[in-house]
């Protein structure tokens, strides 16, 4: 782990809307990194802000009849209250509508234009409106030309910033700096993207287009490009052109936090940006992967966007904390549910973390006269305790390098690992026993240790659950200034005789959202075939309560008949063709007395599609029909209304 300073950014957010999880997942994750540096001693700088202009700001407005600035001032409070309500500890927070950034804007503009490193022509060709970029030829006939609404042809004059120059150069620094753009699978995609000829970038709007921006200070006809606008406050907020000592005391940025939505203008855009300023580049451009609800992405449209607030107001803002940081794998998408969030903060913390705290509390203030017991010798000699001490301390190291590979997930498991050892430790050692025995030697060192494993413990998880973690030491007399990283691999912190008080429950358990699932599932009845091993329609043993996870490992995808037939030498089975998507899928159902071919031609049916194939009457079947059936009648369930195959039943 370097010494170096630690400057983290997340990307400045549109202020066309208020924010919703993926934001707060972000700002979370690089708070939670600005704290564990911190700990860490390392001089750290965390800059999170707004980006103000731009066409999406103006329509926002538009449509609310508002002027940008209005919009911008009203949405910019929604992110600043919300920063505020998530304990997040941002340094500064700029808005490109400041003067302290419109200016440093200005200057580079003016710099790269007289030296000529942008230049002015007419530009003739395609004009995406929706993503605001100028496409070639190439990409608008792939994308429909004509015809895709989204797509004009457009003739102006506008400013032109000679990226195309800095393309083999960038190439060479991409695969010279393996740790520029991460995670490697992103530096490839960047290197993919590359390989096609780069264009100029057009960084200029003209007036009649769009007002909404910073004006060009070598032509007031002109406002500015909101990327070429919005990249720079990563230097604009660190006193680029303005405060050199600053400048050079955070410049170049340890790491900028983005979504994979915005991998090209970070690593291609901003890179030759710096390089025509002649700044230096950033260390690492780390791309995370979406937050989905369920399967499918987040949009407004969908309606299907979770509100980081009511989440909070619902189970506490440490717990959310916790969950986004515990479950993401970073770099992959993850998905959002509540049942998951119930279910992890319920086995986590409410179960291993806040039993742990409440039965070490509760039998030092039952026996040991409320404080931390004296131990006679060094409990380390113990088998036992040196192995719970171990799991500790391998927690700690598993922090400190999750927190250089940004695997933060990995560093967290590791630390509920040792958390569960600990409570393990408990239930071997049975303290409530040794309570009961005159010699009060054995309780004290079992108390003792637990107690020393839970202020570790609670240092680890402090950046992530900085409120909750506070109570906790708190409640065990650990000293309230923050923990530091560096001192942890030290056995023998807690003063005896220090009081210990009454934690309450740190984390009241939650009432599963989905705890039992209705005992008739809509399977269909077996069909009985001696001569097969795996019947067309299986029974199903439900195995009376089940767990969500159980339930969810099952995937129900509507899908369309596109052929059927009978099977030779049986009346009850039928080969049903079906497409899903854009697969096409056999299977063998049990179906055929109660189902002509004919009438189950364009269904819309449910199909199991991860069930391991069969192969019945020599007949491969992948997959299976939902169906109803009671007594003699057995219904396929369909899919009220109409929805493209390949959706997905939960
Ligand atoms: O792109 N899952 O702003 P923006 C995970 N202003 N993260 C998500 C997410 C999701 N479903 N949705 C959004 C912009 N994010 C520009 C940036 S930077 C110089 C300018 C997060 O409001 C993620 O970090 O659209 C993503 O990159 C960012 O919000 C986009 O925010
Ligand atoms: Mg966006």
């Amino acid at each position: 782990m370097s010494t170096n300073p630690f400057y983290i950014t997340t990307p400045i957010y549109y202020v066309n809307d208020r924010p919703h999880i993926g934001h707060a997942y972000t700002t979370i994750l690089a708070d939670v990194l600005a704290r564990y540096h911190r700990l860490l001693d390392h001089p750290t700088y965390f800059l999170t802000g707004t980006d103000e202009h731009g066409q999406k700001v103006q329509q926002a407005a538009d449509k609310a009849g508002m002027t940008p600035q209005q919009q911008a001032d009203q949405t910019v409070v929604r992110f600043q209250e919300l920063w505020d309500k998530l304990d997040i500890t941002h340094d500064d927070f700029i808005r490109t509508t400041e003067t302290r950034h419109v200016k440093v804007v200005q200057d580079i503009l003016s710099d790269l234009y007289a030296r000529d490193e942008i230049y002015r022509a007419e530009y003739d060709g395609w004009y995406d409106v929706s993503s605001e970029t100028f496409v070639t030829e190439r990409e608008a006939e792939e994308a429909g030309g004509e015809s895709n609404p989204n797509l004009t042809r457009i003739k102006e004059a506008n400013y032109f910033f000679r990226m195309s120059r800095y393309q083999e150069w960038l190439i060479q620094y991409i695969e010279a700096n393996p740790s520029f753009i991460q995670p490697d699978f992103r530096r490839n995609e960047t290197l993919g993207f590359l390989r096609k000829p780069l264009m100029d970038l057009c960084i200029s709007r003209p007036k009649t287009r769009l007002s909404w921006g910073i004006e060009l200070p070598f032509d007031d006809q002109f406002v500015t490009y909101v990327w070429f606008d919005a990249l720079v406050n990563y230097i604009s907020a660190v006193g680029y052109l303005r405060d050199e000592a600053k400048f050079n005391q955070w410049w170049p940025a340890s790491i900028h936090l983005i979504g994979k939505d915005i991998l090209t203008t970070h690593t291609v855009y901003w890179p030759t940006m710096l390089k025509a300023m002649g700044v230096a580049q950033p260390q690492t451009v780390f791309a995370h992967g979406w937050w989905l609800s369920g399967a499918s992405k987040m949009s407004k449209s969908v309606g299907n966007v979770v509100n980081p607030m009511e989440m909070i107001d619902r189970y506490g803002v440490d717990a959310f904390r916790y969950f986004l940081i515990a479950e993401m794998t970073l770099g992959q998408d993850a998905s959002f549910s509540e049942e998951a969030f119930v279910r992890r903060f319920n086995a986590d913390l409410a179960n291993d973390l806040g039993n742990l705290l409440s039965r070490v509390a509760k039998m030092i203030r039952k026996n040991t006269d409320g404080v931390i017991p004296a131990v006679d010798g060094d409990p380390l000699t113990g088998e036992e305790e040196a192995s719970v001490w171990a799991s500790v301390q391998e927690a700690v190291q598993a922090i400190h390098q999750s927190v250089d590979t940004l695997r933060l997930d990995t560093g967290l498991a590791s630390v509920l690992a040792a958390v569960r050892a600990t409570n393990r430790y408990l239930e071997l050692k049975q303290p409530w026993t040794l309570a009961k025995q005159e010699d009060r030697a054995p309780l004290h060192t079992v108390l003792y240790t637990a107690a020393e494993a839970l202020r570790v413990i609670s240092a680890l998880l402090f950046p992530v659950m900085p409120e909750r973690m506070t109570a906790l030491r708190e409640a065990l007399g650990v000293d309230q200034v923050e923990p530091h990283m560096q001192r942890l691999a030290q056995f023998g912190v807690l003063q005896a005789g220090a009081p210990v008080a009454d934690p309450g429950v740190l984390f009241p358990r939650i009432k599963p959202l989905v705890s039992s699932i209705e005992q008739e599932l809509p399977m269909s009845e077996p069909t009985p075939q001696p001569s097969t091993p795996a019947p067309a329609v299986p029974p199903v043993v439900v195995p009376g309560v089940i767990d969500y996870e159980y339930f969810a490992q099952v995937q129900l995808r509507t899908a369309r008949v596109v052929a059927a037939e009978r099977i030779e030498g049986t009346n009850k089975l039928l080969k049903v063709d079906v497409r899903i998507g854009d697969e096409r899928r056999q299977l063998v159902a049990g179906i055929a007395l109660y189902y002509t071919p004919e009438e189950l031609l364009d269904k819309t049916v449910v199909v199991v599609t991860n069930l391991k194939p069969a192969t019945i009457r020599g007949i491969k079947s992948e997959g299976m029909l939902l169906a109803a059936s009671k007594g003699e009648s057995l219904r396929l369930i369909t899919v009220d209304g109409n929805l493209s195959t390949g959706a997905v039943v939960k």
